[in-house]
């Protein structure tokens, strides 16, 4: 039974990547600096590319904390939630945003995009690095965001960083971390907690994304699978940079620390510590934190 079970997760997991790997097959050999793009805003309402050379130059606020956004596999600087999440920033008061396109190698198979997750990852932290010591913004004030393969990929870039500047980042959200090639992977080879201050994960897909917890907080909005809505493939995979997002100007996601769904919809940790899921989550807490939200948006139900 237990080796059958094994089975069946290893055939989920290999299927879907090939099936996934199908859709595109394309390989580039290095990472050069023209594979990738970075975009900034910060009061502007629109995003600019910062070219090299012109980080001197861009008029930006130093009490604003920096957050980095990251897409996944098969998908580019138009990702969908990097405007609405831009947005939600600005509406809330203010923040230098800075989007990275890396879909020149997160666009081909899905095992080529993993193979260049660090040397991506090394450029990614070497112009945050660079950014941090033009503009005076330490790094402990650099929140990195990041879906899917997104999210492993700041893993590398918190690692990076450690090792370079012998300081941690101060925040890495995973929004539904890649799962497959990663569920049994060494943390030091993916997302842990070993890589920013603080490091939360919003779980919405057990396939697409990880199952197991690998953050300081890790919550699981109606269970962390089949999301409230949600029929297609990709649907709940995808919900949670629409959860992240939402979190910025609301305090609605009331979640509760519970180690297990049966647990949670038993009522059995009702009196457990309880937070908001996302943006604003108290983050001296430690744990699993489960909750329910509505199956379109506004998502938040603004009770437990
Ligand atoms: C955050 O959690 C800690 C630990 O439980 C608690 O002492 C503190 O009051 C909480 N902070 C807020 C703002 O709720």
């Amino acid at each position: 039974m237990g080796k059958y079970k094994i089975l069946v997760q290893c055939n989920k997991m290999w299927c879907y990547l090939f099936l996934a790997s199908a859709i595109v097959a394309s390989a580039y050999a290095n990472v050069n600096a023209d594979d990738m793009q970075y975009f900034m805003t910060n009061d502007r309402v629109r995003f600019f590319q910062i070219r090299s050379g012109q980080l001197d130059n861009l008029g930006v606020n130093q009490n604003y904390e920096v957050k980095v956004l990251s897409h996944g596999w098969i998908d580019n600087v138009d990702s969908s939630w990097y405007e609405p999440t831009k947005d939600n920033y600005l509406r809330r008061g203010g923040a230098t945003i800075i989007a990275i396109d890396w879909s020149r190698h997160a666009g081909g198979l899905y095992s080529t995009a993993i193979s260049r997750l660090e040397a991506v990852a090394n450029h990614v932290a070497d112009k945050l690095m660079e950014f941090s010591s033009v503009t005076g913004i330490p790094l402990t004030r650099f929140h990195l965001i990041g879906h899917s393969l997104g999210a492993h990929l700041f893993g590398f870039v918190g690692q990076r960083i450690l090792a370079v500047r012998g300081e941690l980042v101060g925040r890495i959200t995973g929004l539904d971390p890649a799962g497959p090639a990663f569920e049994n992977r060494d943390p030091s080879r993916r997302l842990s907690p070993d890589d920013a201050w603080f490091v939360d994960n919003i779980h919405t897909d057990n396939l697409a994304g990880i199952a197991r917890s690998i953050g300081h907080i890790d919550y699981y909005p109606n269970g962390g699978s089949r999301q409230n809505g949600c029929i297609i493939i990709g649907c709940s995979h995808n919900r949670a940079p629409l959860f992240f997002f939402e979190s910025v100007v609301s305090n609605g996601f009331i979640t509760v620390q519970c180690n297990s769904r049966s647990d949670f919809n038993n009522g059995r940790c009702n009196n457990n510590a309880r937070t908001v899921m996302g943006e604003n989550v108290n983050q001296s807490l430690r744990g699993d934190f489960h909750l329910n939200t509505n199956s379109r948006t506004p998502f938040a139900m603004y009770t437990l």
